[in-house]
């Protein structure tokens, strides 16, 4: 087995050492083999693809749809044909709000999702249940980010339509209980749709394994190039759904009145699709799965417990979400007595450490915890113990720099 340390040499940006980058949460690093992919991609078979009766517009269409094939096998997909490519998370769930969403969820019916909820698994349920006049529920975690069984057992009812749940939380890293929530709510003939951007990169996912009706997740979070993301649908879903967005490539037939539409996937894919970052996603899912999870998240919980000893020492540190490093996924948000989190970011970077401030577009969560804002340190595997201590050392001195006493 590799240690972590093999793999860093793969990330042009890592190599002086001059950053830390502990913002893997918003996006994570691209490898070597990551950007080759895309790269020999357009100078050996660039071409529209699916259109073409050429030799590079067909390869393109091999490149894009194996990669289809890498994601489907990454999350344990029945077929390629219940894996839709989109631009990212957001649009993954946008497309389940907008096609399943306003055409399934009617007047009096409700959505339950919880308060944890990233803006963009929140904001399109809003849309939905606003237009047609139906409830949204929130689910609202413990002091450490978990959703008990008596929380989502009373609020999940036979008035629940949707329930739309983040796999792991952005701000808690809190890893929730989506198996037992989707069958719940399965009982109760809802549809569970998952929000996997966090958990995807960190963890093996099985959508059968879990349950889920529909889950998203972005290739930005897990190595790939920004602009790439998917969706996975159960078939009888997606088969009986509009599509999303209308345009070329994802049509039958069309008359001047109508249109009928192609079949799974490409009734989703309207208009010239990103196969170059689609290429570029299937060499991220190759590369992580040669790290594997194992030591993935092995050195996620190794950096995840240095850094959370090393702010316990810090009594002017609150740290959100569970005391068990191992319930972090990477993730530690936390605030500075006295210090904004802007400014503690801003500290850091004079210092060449880079970290998420703000709100972590978790408005709600960012209420119900009763704090405006919150500083993010969010780690991956290629992070390092010494980067932690360094980490630890500069955070030590923000204070002082912001005229407390050392
Ligand atoms: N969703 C990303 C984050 O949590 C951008 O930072």
């Amino acid at each position: 087995m590799s240690a972590p340390s093999d793999f860093r040499k793969d990330f042009e940006i890592l190599k002086s050492g001059e950053y830390i980058y502990f913002d893997n949460a918003a996006t994570s690093q691209r490898p070597r083999q990551v950007l080759e992919a895309v790269t020999n991609f357009y100078n050996t078979a660039n071409a529209n693809p699916l259109r073409g009766l050429y030799d590079w517009s067909m390869a393109a269409t091999d490149a894009y749809e194996s990669a289809r094939k890498a994601v489907a096998d990454f999350i344990g997909a029945d077929s390629t044909e219940e894996i839709i490519f989109t631009r990212n998370t957001t649009e993954s769930l946008n497309l389940v709000a907008y096609s399943y969403g306003l055409e399934n969820v009617h007047e009096g019916d409700e959505i339950v999702i919880t308060v944890m909820e990233h803006h963009s698994n929140m904001l399109p349920w809003q849309m939905v249940a606003k237009k047609n006049g139906a409830k949204l529920i929130y689910l609202e975690p413990d002091e450490e980010g978990v959703i008990s069984r008596e929380e989502y057992t009373s609020k999940i009812t036979d008035k629940t339509k949707i329930v739309a749940i983040g796999h792991v939380s952005n701000v808690f890293g809190v890893t929730n209980p989506v198996k037992e929530i989707a069958e719940y709510a399965h009982s109760k003939g809802a549809v569970v749709v998952v929000d996997g951007a966090q958990s995807a990169p960190h963890m093996a996912v099985d959508v059968k394994e879990l349950g889920c009706d529909f889950f998203a997740l972005s290739g930005h979070k897990m190595l790939a190039p920004m602009g790439i993301g998917a969706l996975y649908g159960k078939r009888e879903l997606l088969d009986n759904m509009q599509p999303f967005l209308r345009g070329g490539e994802m049509i039958e037939y069309v008359t001047r009145e109508d249109a009928t539409y192609a079949e799974l996937p490409h009734k989703f894919e309207a208009g010239t699709v990103n196969a170059g970052d689609a290429v570029g996603l299937e060499a991220a899912i190759k590369y992580i799965q040669n790290v594997g999870f194992e030591t993935i998240e092995a050195q996620e919980v190794k950096l995840t417990t240095l850094l959370m000893d090393g702010l316990a020492k810090m009594p002017y540190i609150k740290v959100y979400g569970s005391k068990d490093p191992k319930k972090h996924c990477g993730i530690v948000t936390f605030t500075m007595d006295g210090v904004h989190p802007h400014d503690l970011a801003s500290v850091l970077n004079d210092d060449r450490v880079c970290i998420r401030a703000g709100h972590h577009c978790a408005q709600p969560l960012m209420q119900f915890i009763g704090a405006g804002s919150t500083a993010r340190a969010s780690v991956y595997f290629y992070n390092t113990e010494d980067e932690v201590k360094q980490f630890l050392d500069r955070l030590s001195k923000v204070r002082e720099v912001m005229g407390y006493g050392a």
